[in-house]
């Protein structure tokens, strides 16, 4: 099964309008988590034998990263519900073909381009118009450090972006390296350059990001620890070239995709949901923890531990929220979650504050602007700021609407269509989405199971 990621570039009759709704009700599950499904490949593509992987995404971003594996050398297939990963070994990746077109997947290209760098291969990786404007120098600086060597597009503000050819590097050279931007993206790269490296790769990681790669890189064996310093730095001591044993691997449920049903089921009158088997990773769950403390009735039942991730089926009912201010320390906790946060906020009781978030900015899209702009158009009353938004919610009265002929641009990003599809059912007139595509990406299936929800209630 090979597939090429979509091109979102063009929008046609892609809108779809969203209108209130009567109470959201039922059970369901969400698709399984995307970053674990990114590296459940990557590192069954590096093991030495056959892995099995259950509950794998099956979004554009991770049938992208399969394909790429795919071209490098690893054998993916999947029967029934069962994705059975090949791997090759660590050091073990073969020189692709043609240049790799990742779509619109930012996880993809910076944790390949960490595979890619200490191999002795060249790839050149493209995407999409969206993943073509971010930024890739937070991933070069570290890996050109180790060896290897980048072409890059240089963008008219002067960041370096795809398309991009890296040469890597065998033996790579191993390094210390203090992260100067929270990013589990970034951090996850140089690892996975670390696996085919000879000796200590050091990271000193001063916020908390998510810890997925940690984790699974010790589920595969690998030589890896992780301590914290005096200072409260993280400190992940990787010494490469040890061999990684193939896994059986089950995924959780996406946490980020889950936000979407819970949020709307706090918002619309009447509702009552359980969203089944959902990771709640602490560093993954910010989210549900601010929308407890603005009085969301969320709790978390049946809590197991599945794979090394904590996960649990989280109960909702419709709630009365209040306005917060949202601790900037947070955020990385939360960092795919802050779209559906400002539709929260925007029918919350008083005002909400949100600040360092100029990550935001550099996302899918720049979620700060297309988040202000698109729920300006609803009728809400904000502030947009360099690194936040600033909100006074409704007080639980519905939104206005869009204007007749009026759509919410959502940029190629996938978080901004699903959280204006959930802003749309509690308007008073609906809300058009310009492009609902780009839910594909992460939550194939978006709009079919908001339709669940509803007509269970009937
Ligand atoms: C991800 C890390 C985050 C997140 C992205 C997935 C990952 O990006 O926004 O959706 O799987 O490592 P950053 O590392 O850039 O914060």
């Amino acid at each position: 099964m090979t597939s090429k990621p979509t091109d979102h570039t063009t929008s046609d009759a892609r809108s779809v309008s969203f209108a209130p709704t009567g109470p959201l009700t039922g059970r369901i599950t969400v698709p399984g988590d995307k970053s674990i499904s990114h590296r459940s490949l990557i590192l069954s593509a590096l093991a030495i034998g056959k892995s099995e992987i259950t509950g794998l995404l099956e979004g554009e971003d991770v049938l992208a990263t399969a394909d790429a594996l795919r071209a490098m050398g690893a054998t993916i297939d999947k029967k029934e519900n069962i994705w059975t990963v090949h791997g090759v070994g660590v050091g073990g990746l073969i020189q692709p073909e043609t240049a790799i077109d990742l779509g619109n997947s930012g996880t993809s290209v910076r944790l390949l381009m960490g595979l890619v760098a200490s191999h002795d291969i060249s790839v050149t990786f493209t995407g999409d118009a969206s993943l073509s404007k971010r930024p890739m120098g937070r991933v070069v600086d570290p890996l050109s450090l180790m060896g290897a060597d980048f072409t890059v597009r240089t963008s008219t503000d002067g960041k370096a972006c795809l398309p991009l050819t890296v040469r890597g590097l065998c033996p790579a050279v191993p390094m210390e390296y203090r992260l100067p931007v929270a990013s589990a993206q970034v951090k996850s790269a140089i690892l996975l350059a670390g696996l085919n490296t000879p000796g200590l790769t050091r990271i000193i990681e001063p916020v908390l990001t998510r810890d997925h790669s940690e984790t699974m890189l010790k589920g595969f064996g690998a030589d890896i620890a992780v301590d914290v310093d005096q200072d409260g730095n993280r400190i992940i001591s990787l010494v490469g070239e040890s061999e990684l044993v193939p896994q059986t691997i089950t995924v959780p449920g996406d946490p980020s995709s889950a936000a979407f049903p819970i949020v709307a089921a706090l918002l619309v009158p009447g509702s009552d949901i359980t969203v089944e088997n959902v990771g709640i990773n602490p560093t993954r769950a910010g989210l549900f923890s601010v929308l407890q403390q603005m009085g969301g009735d969320i709790s978390f039942e049946n809590q197991r531990t599945v794979g090394g991730e904590k996960v649990a089926d989280i109960h909702v009912k419709h709630s009365k929220l209040n306005g917060i201010k949202v601790p900037a320390d947070i955020a990385p906790s939360m960092i795919d979650e802050f779209p559906i946060l400002f539709v929260a906020a925007s029918l919350a009781d008083g005002q909400t504050t949100t600040t360092g978030l100029s990550e935001l900015r550099v996302k899918e899209s720049d979620r700060l602007s297309q988040m202000a702009e698109g729920l300006g158009l609803l009728g809400v009353a904000l502030t947009e700021k360099e690194d936040g938004l600033i909100i006074t919610g409704s007080g639980g009265q519905p939104l206005t609407g869009c204007a007749t002929n009026t759509a919410i641009k959502t940029a190629l990003d996938h978080r901004i269509a699903m959280s204006f599809a959930v802003a749309g059912l509690v308007t008073n007139t609906g809300a058009t989405v310009d492009d609902m595509s780009p839910a594909e990406t992460s939550f194939p299936g978006f709009i079919d199971l908001l339709a669940i929800l509803q007509s269970a209630a009937k």
